[in-house]
């Protein structure tokens, strides 16, 4: 078939440059064979900004130089919304019309009432819940009738995190629940992700009857059946007062009318908090063990850190201050995956980004996988290494360079709830256990809804407690 060069439509506009693609369906089955590696390809070939087709009349465009981060995100954001993006549209059965995928007037007054779960005083609270969790974990893992010889970490960490999200903003307990959320949360994810890249798509996703579209639906119910009973067992006892996330999205009333969040908005808040709440954080778990494993250096330098601190006892959000190594580690596993690794914008007007113009109605893609390994702010991207995070070093490069939490208005609400459990869990596991890989065993990246670990089988070390 035959290839063409995009070319300016316009001699007055400037675009971005693009690919050779074919001339029918433009780049649709290279982005559906490997979205991310072909993106990467894009942008090492043509550079930060990207004009890409989809068909014969449908542009997309793809930017990661930390000043297009700052202007989408931060600058300009109010030019660029979640809907009528692609990977949103396709997100809805499952998000519905939650924090994540909501817009405008309605999705600034949801964030505000979310807002006081997260502030630094109710995360505090958690700490005690989080250090526990893990402590638990790892006592199961150490339990001699464990019949295992490895253990699957990415499944380990997901239970943890899904115990520690239902804990501290449902008051609820899905220790039993976590299997069945875990497997349907990946295999949703895996039919969402197909679909983004599908041709028709955003069509598809309307018509239950379509095979993948029911699919999604069939494996939704599943973790609807979770997020029902979270709000029933709640609505049982109307009379107790509960603090938690959940407690204030269900006294909330709209300041003009009174009325309170009907059923269907409280399951899609809660079932947006509990799928963006527990899979990041276990996912970047997944990658810091696997980057200790292989960088015994940068472990034991942590071991010390924490031998330091702690000497021995379990973590509290007190010591969290004095663990910046442990914090610089972490920060470096994000660099190089990104748990959220694109963010997805819908330019509502036009506009002009990078000294490119972009029309109106335009679907953008930015990558913090992407901006992460750009040689110019990382030297040797690929080299894993938490000295980037030292005190300071932050300062030597723009904000926008490290965005894992996105930035803006737009910018992840649980991003310090997910830090401090983070650190908690790792200052927990890592004083009383290594993991290790078995020899010649390959960890692969998995493309879902997060960059997951794949193939996460770790072997178990104890450790003497220092
Ligand atoms: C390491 C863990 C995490 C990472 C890397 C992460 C990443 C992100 C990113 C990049 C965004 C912005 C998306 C965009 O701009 O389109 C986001 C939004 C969001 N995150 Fe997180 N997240 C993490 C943990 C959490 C946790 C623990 C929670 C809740 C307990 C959470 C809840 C949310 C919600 C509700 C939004 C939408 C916020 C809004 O639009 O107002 N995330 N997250």
């Amino acid at each position: 078939m035959s290839s063409v060069i995009i070319k300016p439509s316009s001699s007055t506009l400037r675009h971005p440059p693009g690919p050779k693609v074919n001339w029918m369906t433009g780049t649709v089955s290279r982005f559906q064979k490997n979205p991310l590696g072909y993106m990467e390809q894009l942008v090492q070939e043509l550079g930060p900004a990207v004009r890409f087709r989809f068909f014969a009349h449908f542009h997309g465009y793809i930017f990661v130089h930390p000043e297009h981060n700052k202007h989408i995100l931060q600058d300009n954001n109010k030019n660029y919304t979640k809907m009528p993006h692609p990977s949103f549209v396709i997100l809805r059965p499952l998000a519905g019309n939650g924090l994540l995928t909501s817009d405008g007037e309605f999705w600034r007054r949801q964030r505000r009432l979310a807002q006081p779960a997260f502030h630094r005083q109710r995360i505090a609270s958690f700490g005690q819940t989080m250090t526990q969790a893990a402590q638990d974990m790892v006592e199961r893992w150490l339990n001699p009738n464990r019949n295992s010889p490895t253990l699957d970490v990415e499944q380990e960490v997901s239970r943890m995190t899904l115990e520690v999200a239902g804990k501290t903003l449902f008051s609820k307990d899905l220790t039993r629940e976590a299997n069945k959320v875990g497997q349907a949360f990946t295999e949703v994810s895996q039919e969402i992700v197909k679909l983004t890249s599908a041709p028709f798509g955003i069509w598809t996703i309307r018509m239950p009857f379509v095979p993948s579209t029911r699919r999604i639906l069939n494996h939704t119910a599943v973790l609807d059946e979770v997020v029902n009973g979270i709000i029933q067992q709640r609505r049982q006892n109307p009379d107790v007062h509960h603090e938690d996330l959940l407690g204030m999205f269900m006294e909330a009333r709209d300041e003009e009318t009174g009325a309170m969040m009907d059923d269907k908005q409280l399951r899609d808040e809660v079932a947006t908090m509990l799928i963006a709440g527990h899979e990041t954080s276990a996912v970047t778990l997944g990658w810091v063990f696997y980057f200790l494993a292989q960088y015994p250096e940068v472990r034991e330098k942590l071991e010390l850190e924490l031998a330091q601190v702690l000497n021995g006892r379990l973590p509290t959000v007190d010591d969290l201050p004095r663990l910046t190594y442990t914090y610089q580690v972490i920060d470096e596993a994000m660099r190089i995956y990104p748990p959220a690794y694109v963010i997805s914008r819908w330019g509502q007007g036009a506009d002009q980004i990078g000294g490119y113009d972009v029309p109106a109605n335009a679907v953008l893609t930015l990558s913090p996988y992407l901006t992460h390994r750009l040689e110019e702010f990382w030297p040797e991207p690929l080299r894993f290494d938490p000295e980037r995070f030292a005190p300071g070093m932050e300062q030597t490069r723009p904000r926008h360079a490290y965005i894992p939490f996105g930035s803006g208005p737009r910018q992840c609400i649980g991003n310090s709830f997910a830090l401090t459990e983070v650190a908690l869990t790792l200052a927990t596991v890592c004083q009383q256990v290594r993991l290790e890989l078995p020899a010649n065993h390959q960890v692969e990246m998995e493309q879902l809804i997060t960059l997951r670990p794949k193939n996460l089988h770790m072997r178990l070390h104890p450790r003497s407690k220092s």
